[in-house]
């Protein structure tokens, strides 16, 4: 259960476009906790995200991050949704698992372009002129940080409300005593 082992946050993490904040908002609705997202604390205190990799690039993103995520990472009862390269620095999960239970949300290629076809937000897939392949490339890459989670949940073929019921059923959390 949520409550045991001093663990008091759910931390959502994924790929792009898996729905890593549509299911973090529901999902902190539903059990009553506030809502942290780590790419809108980047955004807050610094700028926004396509413009930090533009003027600045990846490397100085991946430090506003890692200082967004121990932020986030000190809260209590809450649901954090992370950006999708946040699992790159073992750091960043580390300190996110020391409150918080691991969830990783995924989904099928053909899904996530579909998911991200209006959007002009994401730099890393920006440039690809074959998206699908973009996106198999750096699943590849990701695989083996990805793994590093404690529950894995499918999002390719349920709604965001499905979602969020299977993460609560998956962890066990009593809704009602909520
Ligand atoms: C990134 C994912 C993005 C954002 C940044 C980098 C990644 O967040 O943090 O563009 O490395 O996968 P979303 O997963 O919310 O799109």
């Amino acid at each position: 259960m949520l409550g045991d082992q001093l663990k008091s946050n759910i931390v959502l993490t994924g790929f792009m476009g898996v729905g890593k904040t549509a299911v973090g908002k529901q999902l902190a609705q539903l059990l009553q906790m506030e809502f942290i997202d780590t790419d809108q604390l980047i955004e807050e205190s610094v700028m926004k995200i396509p413009d930090i990799f533009r003027l600045y690039g990846e490397d100085r993103f991946r430090r506003e991050e890692m200082l967004a995520v121990k932020k986030a990472a000190a809260c209590s009862n809450c649901v954090i949704a992370t950006g999708g390269g946040v699992v790159l620095n073992p750091e960043n999960i580390k300190a996110l698992r020391s409150r918080g239970w691991i969830v990783l949300l995924t989904a099928r290629p053909e899904v996530i372009v579909d998911r991200l076809k209006d959007e002009a937000t994401r730099p890393l897939l920006q440039q690809a002129d074959d998206k699908i392949k973009a996106i198999r490339e750096l699943l590849d890459a990701r695989e083996k940080y990805y793994r590093n989670c404690d529950l894995f949940i499918d999002t390719s073929d349920l709604s965001v409300s499905q979602v969020a019921e299977e993460i609560i059923r998956q962890l066990g959390i009593p809704v009602a005593d909520k």
